[in-house]
């Protein structure tokens, strides 16, 4: 399968983001087609559902991130987009997964069928799993072991798989705040987080730049979630790429569905305020950075 990106990811960018957006876009999806092995090679089927998933298309967000946060500290690391494609391949692993009949149970995403429907739930959990191993892999070769240790703790149960076992013991309770936050910053947060640590990382950051690229990563996952739940009541399935019920199907609890549209809105573009304000002293060029965390509230898809 060929990259396929929908035509509008990234156009409601600003033109200085858009242009570092096409920049790097390609190097990072051919990296991706670089690494994921050929469906002409055994397991060839395991092999074509991985390149489904992630070849779909997707905004790349977590890889853009880590090469921009790289990019804003001057970094010339020869391994960025390799990391930043295994961080692509960690968030498709985790999109996989969280579609699957025993999940999410739905049956589109990235406006294509999801990897159960276009091959079946078997090959669905193992294409899933072939990507987390993969990413890991890229990881061990080319990235330091700090970064190992943090994307692995990000992902792991109190990150990333926590959040996920938390959005589903919360299905049908009665949504507060606190508890959507606490779910938002595990299952999506956390990875942003990562993503944008690794770029500064790979880059040789010192402590003190590590901690601003945090401040400012944090509110932004949080942000990004919450416009995700806003975008499904707000936009159809067919922009979406993905059904645009999942969340009232399953009775999850959703940022809007705590404090409404309105004001989760509002609390998006107030995170998305506190992210640029923690660059305000940073030692490198925020300029895309800051670009990044506005089309995260700006982005209709
Ligand atoms: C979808 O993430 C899952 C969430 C964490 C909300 P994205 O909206 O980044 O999905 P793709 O990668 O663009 O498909
Ligand atoms: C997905 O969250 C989070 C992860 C895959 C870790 P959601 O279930 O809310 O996202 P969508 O709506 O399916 O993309
Ligand atoms: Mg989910
Ligand atoms: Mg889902």
């Amino acid at each position: 399968m060929t990259i396929t990106h929908r035509p509008s990811a990234g156009t409601e960018a600003p033109p200085i983001l858009r242009e570092f957006w096409n920049l790097h876009l390609r190097r990072i999806n051919d990296e991706i087609d670089r690494l994921l092995p050929s469906v002409d090679t055994a397991p060839s089927r395991l092999h074509s559902a991985m390149r489904h998933a992630v070849l779909a298309g997707g905004k790349r967000l977590r890889p853009i991130l880590a090469v921009a946060t790289h990019d804003a500290v001057g970094g010339k690391h020869d391994s960025i987009y390799a990391v930043a494609a295994a961080l692509e391949l960690l968030h498709t692993y985790s999109l996989i997964h969280d579609d699957l009949p025993c999940m999410d149970d739905d049956n589109q995403r990235r406006g294509q069928p999801t990897v159960h429907i276009a091959y079946d739930e078997a090959t669905a959990v193992l294409a899933g799993d072939a990507l987390h191993a993969l990413a890991f892999e890229i990881l061990a070769h080319r990235a330091p072991r700090q970064v190992m240790e943090i994307v692995a703790h990000a992902i792991g149960t109190a990150g990333m798989l926590g959040g996920q076992m938390a959005d589903l013991e919360a299905e049908g309770t009665d949504p507060n705040e606190a508890a959507v936050v606490a779910i938002h910053e595990r299952k999506t947060g956390a990875l942003f987080i990562a993503s944008a640590k690794t770029g500064a990382i790979l880059a040789g950051s010192n402590a003190a730049v590590i901690a601003d690229i945090e401040a400012y990563a944090r509110p932004l996952g949080l942000a990004f979630q919450i416009v995700d739940d806003v975008l499904e009541l707000t936009v159809d399935a067919a922009q979406l790429g993905k059904p645009a019920d999942s969340d009232s199907r399953h009775r999850k609890i959703t940022y809007p569905g705590a404090v409404g549209i309105e004001a989760a809105r509002e609390r998006a573009h107030e995170l998305i305020e506190e992210a640029k304000a923690a660059l305000k002293d940073f030692q490198g060029e925020p300029a895309i950075l800051r670009a990044l965390a506005d089309f995260v509230v700006a982005r209709n898809r």
